[in-house]
């Protein structure tokens, strides 16, 4: 077992067995119901193809520079967020390791709602087909009793993998589950070319309309989807890279994961509008809210009759594997948080913290408008929250990141270090700061409607 030298005397952590180990680990938390469920929503909402070209813009600028100060962080200190940013940054910085483990909790706590959705999707479409009037199914299983069972079955897997450890949890979940993504994802995308009226899918997805391209709300959407999607923000990234022996080019992980994520988030579009459009059903998701791709899809699948019902549990099923894969990352922060700072076991730390996480969830297996007021909170504000702190960090704070940049960095990466950290220090701050603005007043609405309907 490959194994390093934590920091400051603590007993050797545990590593990743090999690069494309923490590379896939890293590519299965991106990699989830952000892209083939939020990503798909989001772009209907934004104008399809215009919302495609924005998000692309922030990956590039915002994203993979972000990504790559996570990964900086983790690395060096080979300590998880807290002590990482403690041990870089001083006492104060030390709260922002706090706010990551908090914003992990509450992603975990209403992602495992919707994750309890797939597996349920999957798993009965497989056994009685798509039902017949899904908008109503999915109101009956969305919140109450079974939405909470599924939520607490999700819960139990995500903890049985992280409490076995980096290597024979983590690692090899990821080399399983991440390939088998991959090829169900890119059958789906063969097999929605072949559909009739599958061309205005096509053309909604891709032909930009530009007039959204500028519209602020738009903009927020593209570059909250990229932190969310990229699993940055919170810690994620850094923990991974906290496994991650010395002599790694963190630079080109931070490109090859990223353009990964979006692949799949675009490969996911290529099956989801083409589907959605070919069955005229293109209103029911322009007026998206979290259910729409629940009701949607279920219903063309329903419609297509005996292929529909292979092709949807097919597509259920890589839903529920890629959030998997991404809940293993989230309750990861968590956990390697209170191993490192109380010195608890791992598997008693995965799962005390994975109840508490379960326990909270509850509420939004509950009601899903405490799901979607989470999500908000957490997901949307403290994310961008998260990723602005991240940014001032490492572009202000930290001594020499660029120095880490370049441990192991190729020949094709070297020259690219020094803008990669102008833009972090001086693009991403101001960017973000923006996007935060827009996520206050979206936060505030969020919490009047949520407390005007109750
Ligand atoms: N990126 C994952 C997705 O797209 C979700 C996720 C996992 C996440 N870990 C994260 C989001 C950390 C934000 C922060 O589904």
């Amino acid at each position: 077992m490959a194994t390093g030298s934590g920091s400051g005397g603590t007993p050797a952590r545990e590593l990743f067995g090999s690069k494309w180990g923490f590379v896939l680990a890293a590519v299965g938390s991106a990699v989830g119901l952000g892209n083939m469920w939020r990503f798909s929503y989001v772009a209907a909402e934004g104008g399809g193809a215009a919302f495609v070209i924005l998000y692309v813009i922030m990956v590039l600028l915002l994203g993979i520079p972000l990504m790559l100060s996570e990964l900086v962080v983790g690395r060096k200190t080979h300590l998880s967020p807290i002590g990482a940013l403690r041990e870089l940054g001083g006492r104060g910085w030390a709260l922002l390791g706090g706010l990551f483990v908090l914003v992990g909790f509450l992603i975990l706590s209403y992602y495992s709602v919707i994750a309890g959705w797939t597996m349920r999707f999957a798993l009965e479409s497989a056994m009685t087909g798509f039902p017949g009037d899904p908008g109503q199914h999915f109101g009956e299983i969305a919140a109450g009793p079974a939405a909470m069972g599924w939520h607490l079955a999700f819960m139990v897997l995500t903890i049985g993998i992280v409490m076995v450890g980096v290597q024979k949890g983590i690692e090899r979940a990821a080399m399983v589950l991440m390939p088998t993504l991959f090829v169900i994802v890119i059958g789906l995308a063969f097999w929605a070319a072949t559909l009739e009226g599958a061309g205005a899918g096509y053309a909604y997805y891709l032909t930009p309309d530009l007039s959204e391209l500028m519209n602020p709300n738009v903009i927020r959407q593209a570059a909250s989807q990229a932190f969310f999607s990229l699993s940055l923000g919170m810690g994620a990234m850094l923990t991974f890279a906290s496994y991650l022996a010395r002599d790694e080019d963190l630079n080109e992980q931070a490109v090859t994961i990223s353009f990964a994520d979006f692949a799949v988030a675009f490969t996911a579009g290529l099956v989801v509008f083409p589907v959605i459009f070919a069955l005229g059903l293109q209103d029911s998701v322009g007026e998206s809210t979290v259910g729409a791709l629940f009701i949607a899809l279920p219903g063309a699948f329903e419609a297509m009759g005996g292929p529909g019902r292979v092709v949807g549990v097919l597509f259920f099923v890589a839903l529920a594997v890629g959030a998997i894969t991404s809940a293993i990352s989230l309750l990861e922060v968590v956990t390697s948080s209170i191993i490192d700072e109380f010195g608890i076991a791992r598997k008693n730390a995965a799962i005390m913290m994975g109840i508490l996480i379960a326990i909270f969830g509850l509420a939004s297996a509950h009601n899903t408008d405490v799901l979607g007021l989470v999500d908000q909170i957490a997901g949307e504000l403290l994310l961008a929250v998260g990723a602005l702190s991240m940014a001032i960090f490492v572009g202000w704070r930290m001594k020499d990141p660029g120095a880490e940049m370049l441990r192991g960095a190729g020949p094709r990466f070297t020259g690219a270090v020094p803008a990669v950290l102008f833009l972090v220090k001086w693009l991403l701050p101001p960017v973000i700061a923006v996007v935060v603005w827009f996520q206050i007043w979206a936060t505030r609405d969020a919490i009047t409607g949520f407390f005007g309907a109750a």
